[in-house]
């Protein structure tokens, strides 16, 4: 594996040359690329001694882009890491911003990026630092901690670089460059649904759910990370494709409901995060609705069941289905998980407002004869986390494991 180690200007660099050993121990060639004010933390002369390859950091050098060009560089990395990442790579990662090698390259690469932050926990709670991390994580940047400590500044906190093992297991780890074979559910296809849909009312009107696609897309990223093809069908949201997956855009659930149906016979698992709207207006009148009376009436019809209908199939992918409640939450979890006849299902208390357009999310997981609890955290690792479930379960199911799913079986008048 070819991994762009990324160094910026954090104390935490001054584990960086312990952090090389650790991924070349794991069979990795290391190039690094450090900014300007890395160097105040760490040579140079000790980074190339362990690394073994000339340093590059800056994008003038000729004779370095002469050998290797920075767009050569960004093409022959499996994966780049920052690490440590501070606060100000992060922020011009999210702009986007390319005034040197690093931000260039972060750019002009195709591989899974990560980072791994590390900081004064009072910079890490900042608003600013936390809207950045949320961008970078929605666009696909894998966020390595940071973790809880003592720190250098002298308190304690969230803000720590992870340590330099547990980085190098997570980049080298199987799965973690997409398509890279070894991974939980490498040679499997996962078809995804995500964000809401839209009903049309007449040219300028339409229903909808709230749901941000936060979790469908983090899923989307983890499945890919995990070795899946993965075929996203999203419903509108404001979120860039995830790299590495197939992303399919519609707008209402008829849309969602056929190009689930295109695609679903390569489908090893399915996992239905859309918050599909379950009711369309009968028809969709064709010019503006004009107002009348102090009241109107809409009239309704069901709109076909996405993830039942795929359930349903004679042969169904391993199936995960949703559901977000208000209350009773593990009550009409477990008869969601029944009448469809789902593998598996994920419980989401959306109690006063709790898991919308928010970042972090606590589920309850249910199937056949089992539970299990993911407490709050980043949609994103939690995202890793129920892909690895998931693929446990669907070994457990359809692998070599001999768990019989569930046997009731409704069928759905809908589809
Ligand atoms: N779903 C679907 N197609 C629909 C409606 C829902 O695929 N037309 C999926 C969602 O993606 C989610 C799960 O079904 O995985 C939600 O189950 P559902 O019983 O429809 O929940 P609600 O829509 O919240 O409806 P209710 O609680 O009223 O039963």
């Amino acid at each position: 594996m070819n991994i762009v180690l990324g160094i910026t200007g954090g104390i935490a660099a001054y584990k960086t040359p312990d952090l090389i050993r650790r991924l070349r121990e794991r069979g990795a060639d290391v190039q690094i690329v450090m900014t300007a004010s890395a160097g105040e933390f760490v040579t140079e002369t000790a980074l190339q001694a362990v690394s073994g390859r000339p340093i590059r950091s800056n994008l003038w050098d000729r004779e370095a882009e002469a050998s290797m060009s920075h767009i050569e560089l960004a093409r022959w990395a499996d994966v780049v890491l920052i690490a440590p990442a501070t606060a100000e790579i992060m922020a011009r990662l999210a702009s986007g911003a390319a005034a040197d090698l690093l931000t260039t390259l972060v750019l002009a690469t195709e591989a899974p990026v990560a980072i791994a932050p590390a900081m004064n926990r009072v910079m890490w709670s900042n608003p600013a630092v936390q809207a950045n991390r949320a961008l970078l994580e929605e666009r696909g940047v894998a966020i390595l901690g940071p973790g809880r400590g003592s720190q250098a500044c002298g308190e304690t906190g969230a803000g720590r670089m992870l340590e330099p093992d547990e980085l190098a297991d997570i980049v080298t780890g199987p799965g973690f460059a997409p398509g890279e074979t070894g991974g939980a559910l490498s040679g499997k296809t996962v078809v995804i649904t995500a964000g809401p849909t839209r009903e049309p009312i007449d040219p300028v009107r339409y229903l909808t759910n709230r749901s941000s696609g936060k979790m469908g897309y983090a899923l989307a990223t983890a499945a890919a990370r995990a070795g899946a093809r993965v075929v996203l069908i999203s419903g509108p949201v404001d979120l860039a494709p995830p790299r590495g997956v197939e992303t399919r855009s519609v707008l209402s659930a008829a849309d969602m409901h056929r190009a689930t149906h295109d695609v679903i016979s390569d489908a090893d698992v399915f996992i239905a995060s859309a918050a599909v709207a379950d009711y369309r207006p009968v028809t969709a009148a064709d010019k503006k609705i004009k107002k009348t009376g102090e009241t109107m009436t809409l009239e309704m019809v069901r709109t076909p069941d996405i993830l039942a209908s795929v359930a349903a199939l004679p042969d169904a992918p391993f199936t995960v289905g949703f559901a977000a409640e208000t209350d009773n939450l593990l009550g009409y979890a477990r008869g969601k998980l029944e009448n469809k006849s789902l593998d598996m299902i994920v419980a989401n208390c959306v109690r006063d407002g709790k898991a919308f357009d928010v970042d972090d999310n606590a589920v309850e997981v249910l199937w056949a004869d089992g539970q299990q609890s993911f407490p709050t955290t980043g949609k994103s690792a939690l995202a890793g986390e129920l892909v690895d479930l998931i693929a446990s379960r669907y070994e457990a199911t359809r692998g070599t494991g001999t768990e019989p799913r569930l046997s009731i079986i409704r069928l759905n008048d809908q589809t």
